[in-house]
């Protein structure tokens, strides 16, 4: 038996093993999804994403229906290739939003913020389109698997923007070996190919990305947003702490700045809001909400970096400059490709013929 004398290509073939069922579930060929973030992924960056090889997502975030119709349109016209739309559960046209979709034959809707009704996934399959949900426990991965979800994104704490309580790797450890049935992308804190590597090798379909996209040049991010991400480090990217539980609020993961401050003073206004009994405690989530809405705006479009949020994931600390999207998905596959090359040249001879063979095969 001869030992392949092309060890880069097999890496390649190895790669392509590993993330082909994502890529066959998301039309794409690399399994590596642009997380949809709200007022940043819109049709330039997302048709890039999807131009340059990964599965873009467009986030409605707080769109009426007909300004998501004209941005599914503009997408369309940018890209010939799959991609996506994030809705958000909590979105009172939701229903709307969701025939929007259908009717401009959108292949893929991530439903965000919450679990989807069985009405509203039932909605989307009949018209023709994937579903997918993120799973924040292994016993809501089997829920949404049993309502029909076509594919399940688990995401990490290190994740920026809204987030769960639990990392990304106890919740790859927790739901991958036990989910089998559909695919399972894996979120929060990739910043480089080889935790994409990693997250394949223990049974993801594909990952999704958000932070390392945000200062893509064709990233429509205010200079002084990605100015910001450029300057941060891991660190700097922290949770919103709740302070009372009669007001429950998701945490945010955002860079720490005047904005995080004015969270804490609105929370406490609403809180003793609610304490006099001004305001119901859905109405005061809600405002919660707002408020980030409003601050997320005024960072990435406006660019006030002060008391605007500044959503971003720990792995803020990789984005080190102003890169075209198509090189940063290019470097994440360089990356993921060194990485299983390195691993094959520590192999003894044996276990690298039978490694090549199972690459082909
Ligand atoms: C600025 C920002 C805005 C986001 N907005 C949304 C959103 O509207 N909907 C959603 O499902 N996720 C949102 N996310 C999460 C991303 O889609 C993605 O899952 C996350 O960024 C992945 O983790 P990473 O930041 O470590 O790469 C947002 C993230 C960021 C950084």
């Amino acid at each position: 038996m001869t030992v392949s004398t092309r060890p880069p290509g097999t890496a390649r073939l190895r790669l392509d093993r590993l993330w082909s069922r994502g890529c066959a579930f998301l039309g794409s060929p690399t399994a590596i999804m642009g997380g949809a973030m709200t007022w940043v992924s819109e049709r330039t960056l997302v048709s890039a994403i999807s131009n340059a090889g990964g599965f873009g997502v467009l986030a409605c975030g707080s769109m009426s229906p007909d300004r998501l119709a004209a941005e599914i349109a503009g997408t369309r016209a940018l890209t010939d290739r799959p991609f996506g739309v994030n809705l958000i559960n909590l979105h009172p046209d939701l229903d709307r939003l969701v025939e929007v979709c259908v009717e401009h034959r959108v292949g893929h809707v991530v439903i965000a913020g919450g679990l989807p009704a069985a009405g509203t996934v039932k909605r989307i399959k009949d018209g023709g389109a994937k579903v997918m949900a993120f799973a924040p426990a292994l016993v809501i991965a089997r829920r949404l698997v049993r309502m029909g979800v076509d594919a399940l994104i688990i995401e990490g704490s290190e994740a920026g923007g809204h987030i769960g309580p639990v990392a990304t790797s106890v919740l790859a450890q927790e739901i991958l070996p036990e989910v089998r049935e559909v695919p399972v992308f894996v979120a929060g804190g990739i910043g480089r190919g080889e935790a994409i590597v990693s997250a394949l090798e223990v049974g993801a379909a594909g990952v999704q990305i958000g932070t390392r996209f945000v200062c893509a040049t064709e990233s429509i991010a205010h200079p002084n947003f990605k100015k910001a991400f450029i300057r941060a480090s891991a660190r700097d990217a922290q949770a919103s702490v709740q302070l009372d539980p009669r007001l429950p609020v998701i945490p945010v993961r955002a860079l720490v700045n005047e904005g995080t401050k004015r969270f804490m003073e609105t929370q406490r206004a609403l809180i003793a809001r609610l304490g006099a009994g001004e305001i119901t405690r859905d109405a005061a989530q809600l405002e919660i909400e707002h408020f980030w809405a409003g601050a997320l705006r005024r960072a990435v479009i406006d660019g006030d970096v002060e008391t605007g949020s500044l959503m971003a994931g720990q792995s803020v600390g990789m984005v080190t400059r102003e890169q075209p999207t198509a090189e940063i998905i290019a470097e994440l596959a360089d990356q993921a490709e060194a990485a299983l090359l390195r691993r094959f040249a520590s192999l003894p001879l044996r276990a690298r013929s039978l490694e090549t063979g199972a690459a082909q095969g």
